[in-house]
């Protein structure tokens, strides 16, 4: 059998999996799901979540990954016990990651879009309201959003084209190290422009009456803070597990979640620092939705000096932070295909430009359409894939992992603890076998009867 790739270094495994982690889910979506479920308290609930049941499945998704040395195509099929079908769910991974790909690719293409019109200074002198128009004639032009999908699929691909290391891993690498240092440089701008202080209030002042009063009440707001605490460590659809089987075994896996857990942390955080006090000091709903960070930060830069600069920069290191979940991401597919097929990887990457080309249209033209409870074509592929394939696909995991029809307990608490560095504590087994997975059916049912009846 041919030798798997590996990763050059144990910077390279954390940052790229920081870096499937950390996207659009923390710049774009954590800020709107934020505001729109009342701030504080959602944020407080989510990082509960993170900890209590992200990280767990997390250790589980590379531990699968490591000790099967395969993507998510085929790691059920080496660790299962024979006779049983757990590879099964190896096509719901498959379908998690493409039904990601067809939203992600269009609002990575508007950061590339925001790119080029902060540089071409198309918001210089605009008041906050032109500002949010510009956004609102974005939404109506699907061939403009169609182009920028199409770059941005182009880019991504074109990495993976090149490889693990050669493509994937360096170019990950440097992006997301820039983008640390420009966050925490904006964040300082925004928090000290006039009129912040009722968006850091906001932000990090916890009123949890605030969970009561979205439409479907405070099940709702659970629901989606379960949801989002998937969505940005990217859990239950093999993305993460791919990695760990690019890596060795001298660190323990407990410790590296621990790390990418952090890092995920920190920048949707800071993105929060950013995009609240702005909203605050230019008028702008936090509740907005999905054109939240759009609608903001072109006023943060019209206000600052070489605005113009920093602006372009900005949107560019946020495409940056969407195209290393891409890459990431289709990393998975290309490797679905390689795995399951035989496929080389040209062809996977041919084959999967067309199929994503296809499957991201609706997102880009359904921006009109409007489903009841829902929103847009592309809030219903969101809410499908994160609150639905995303919580359901971490409990296969889980169960592969805690279950003696699975893997197992023993078996994965071995991997997760081969290597120097956290252990996974063997106290957690009740926890994580009988507590964890009802805890994510009561807020799974709850939040769909909810959502539903609101
Ligand atoms: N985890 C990815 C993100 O946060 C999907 O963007």
């Amino acid at each position: 059998m041919k030798e798997r790739e590996r990763f050059a270094s144990r910077l390279g495994f954390i940052l790229i999996s920081a870096g499937c982690a950390i996207g659009l889910g923390n710049v774009w979506r954590f800020p709107y799901i934020t505001g729109q479920y009342g701030g504080a308290a959602f944020v407080v609930i989510y990082l509960v979540f993170l900890v209590i049941l992200g990280l767990p499945i997390m250790v589980m998704e590379f531990s699968v990954g490591r000790a099967s040395q395969q993507s998510a195509a085929r790691s059920f099929h080496v660790l299962e016990p024979k006779g049983t079908k757990w590879h099964l769910y190896s096509y719901g991974a498959m379908l998690g990651n493409y039904l990601l790909m067809a939203f992600y690719t269009t609002v990575g293409g508007w950061m590339l879009a925001y790119f080029v019109k902060m540089l071409s200074g198309e918001f210089t002198g605009m008041t906050p309201e032109q500002v949010g128009n510009v956004f609102n004639d974005m939404l109506t032009q699907p061939l403009y959003m169609a182009f920028w999908m199409v770059i941005t699929v182009l880019i991504c691909f074109g990495v993976c084209s090149r490889g693990l290391r050669n493509g994937v891993e360096k170019v990950n690498k440097v992006m997301m190290l820039a983008l640390f240092c420009l966050l925490v440089v904006l964040a300082i701008r925004s928090i000290t422009l006039e009129g912040a202080g009722a968006g850091l209030e906001f932000y990090l002042k916890p009123d949890f009456s605030k969970l009561f009063e979205a439409e479907g009440g405070l099940m709702e707001s659970v629901f989606a803070a379960m949801g989002q605490s998937f969505f940005t460590l990217s859990l239950g659809i093999g993305a993460m597990a791919i990695f760990g089987s690019y890596i060795g075994k001298d660190r323990s896996l407990t410790g590296e979640s621990v790390n990418i857990l952090v890092l995920d942390t920190f920048v949707a955080f800071t993105s929060g620092l950013i995009i609240f006090p702005a909203a605050a000091a230019f008028g702008v709903d936090a509740g907005e939705g999905p054109g939240l960070v759009f609608v903001t930060l072109p006023n943060i830069f019209n206000q600052m000096a070489g605005g113009r600069i920093w602006g372009a920069m900005f949107f560019v290191f946020m495409a940056a932070a969407a195209f290393s979940t891409i890459i990431a991401v289709f990393e998975n597919i290309i490797s679905f295909a390689m795995d399951l097929w035989g496929w080389t990887r040209k062809k996977a990457v041919l084959v999967n430009l067309v199929v994503i080309f296809l499957i991201s249209i609706p997102a880009v033209v359904g921006f009109s359409v409007n489903i009841p409870h829902i929103g847009t074509i592309q809030d219903l592929e969101d809410f499908i894939v994160s609150n639905n394939l995303l919580p359901l696909g971490s409990m296969v995991y889980l169960l592969f992992c805690t279950s003696r029809y699975g893997w197992g307990w023993k078996n994965f608490r071995k991997e997760a603890n081969t290597g120097q560095g956290l252990q996974f504590p063997a106290w957690a087994r009740v926890y994580v076998s009988y507590i964890l997975p009802l805890i994510v059916l009561f807020v799974f049912v709850m939040g769909y009867i909810q959502k539903f009846s609101a």
